[in-house]
């Protein structure tokens, strides 16, 4: 038998190898000549041959913003994240800032909902009002403002919801099937039957057979994007999963004189069971159906690529994998072929799991959050939005 597949077997057999090992000249070159112990005995060796370093200007730390003063309301499923009122948001900046994190990104928490999500555009938005505040206190700080309607959608999708004409065709083919006789007296009783017989089959269709109108929402972002970049935000980050609306976007931003503001694309969005705690923070879940039909299969490495390319194409200045740690590999991926900087978000499940298990004192929250950090950063993102930033900055300071 050959030595390699005595070694491959294991046992008497390895123990063989070794043997030979050291009598042939062949493995003089590795051990024990090359003892890889050497470069790990003292921490101050460890830290002279570190190939990747965190540093608090890295991170960008995510914040939700609501109606109110006072308002700290800590998220149930994320201990220690908070939805602030903007006063408390400004207090909140400073303490960022002052640990050297250099960037936050705002999220918001509407007072009403809508089907066209007027919340995200308007100019007194809540994200809009924090923006000017805290670029006013905290002129310093990176302010990202994240694109996206669910927040202010009253069904919670990332666009405008169309029932697809298929499915009212079929409801109205359902609606003939189950004829019910009703007896009418006056026209106004005969139309009250009609919407009495045909909303619940309206409503039941639109909600089993929707579809996120692609286009109609570009307009949406847009407009969001040009509001938001009005009230000061500093860096446009689209989070939506809609074709198309990096370009969208750039273009309005430019019509509207704001040449100078670039977008981080949340190009590489896959559909996730990580982002659960996040629609409690945000008060974003969908209130029916889920959004496997915009945001990236789980099992797709070169679709992502494809989805990097074009918002490449489209005009994005930095982009963005997320969720992080599950999708190491397609952070790897996308350092390796692209040039741009590379973001990488560590969301609120990555976040929650870290906690909860830490506060069951099954880990060590300290060196798993450090770690878990460290390997996004090794896998090649160069900015990091995540809810540790603060913690991991205190550390590293
Ligand atoms: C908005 C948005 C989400 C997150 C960031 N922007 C939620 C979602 O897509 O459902 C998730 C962030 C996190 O989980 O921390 N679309």
């Amino acid at each position: 038998m050959a030595a390699a597949q005595q070694a491959q077997a294991g046992g008497r057999g390895s123990r063989h190898l070794i043997g030979r090992c050291l009598r042939n000249h062949w493995c003089l070159m590795a051990f024990p000549v090359t003892r890889l112990r050497r470069l790990r005995r003292t921490d101050q060796l460890r830290n002279l041959v570190r190939e990747t370093r965190l540093t608090p200007d890295a991170f960008v730390y995510p914040m939700f913003v609501c109606a109110g003063e006072g308002v700290r309301k800590e998220v149930r499923s994320m201990p220690g994240v908070f939805n602030l009122s903007v006063d408390e948001a400004v207090k909140e900046a400073r303490e960022v800032h002052s640990l050297g994190v250099p960037s936050v990104i705002l999220f918001g928490l509407p007072d009403k909902k809508d089907e066209v999500a007027s919340g995200a555009w308007a100019d007194d938005g809540i994200v809009q009002q924090a923006a000017r505040a805290l670029k006013r206190e905290v002129p310093d700080l990176i302010v990202m403002g994240d694109v996206c309607l669910c927040e202010y959608m009253s069904h919670g999708h990332c666009g405008i919801v169309k029932a697809s004409p298929q499915s009212l065709g079929a409801a109205a083919r359902d609606a003939m099937n189950t004829v019910r006789v009703v007896a009418v007296r006056s026209s106004e009783e005969k139309a009250k039957a009609i919407e009495a017989a045909t909303s619940p089959l309206v409503a039941h269709a639109s909600q089993t057979n929707y579809e996120i109108d692609n286009d109609a929402s570009l307009e949406l972002l847009a407009r969001t994007s040009v509001s938001l970049a009005r009230a000061g935000i500093d860096i446009i980050a689209p989070s939506d999963m809609m074709d198309g609306r990096v370009a969208a976007i750039r273009r309005a931003l430019d019509e509207a004189s704001f040449t100078n503001t670039p977008i981080l694309s949340y190009a590489a969005k896959f559909a996730s069971g990580f982002y659960g705690p996040f629609r409690e923070a945000a008060d974003s879940a969908p209130q029916f159906g889920d959004r496997r039909s915009y945001q990236m299969d789980g099992a797709n490495l070169r679709e992502a690529m494809r989805e990097i390319e074009l918002d490449i194409e489209e005009g994005a200045d930095m982009i963005m994998v997320k969720p992080a740690m599950p999708y190491l590999d397609v952070i790897a991926a996308a350092r390796d072929r692209f040039d741009l900087p590379l973001a990488a978000y560590q969301v609120s499940g990555e976040y929650a799991m870290i906690e909860a298990a830490a506060r069951n004192g099954w880990i060590e929250r300290d060196r798993v959050m450090m770690e878990s950090l460290l390997s996004i950063r090794r896998a090649g993102a160069s900015i990091i939005l995540t809810y540790h930033a603060k913690d991991a900055a205190r550390l590293l300071a």
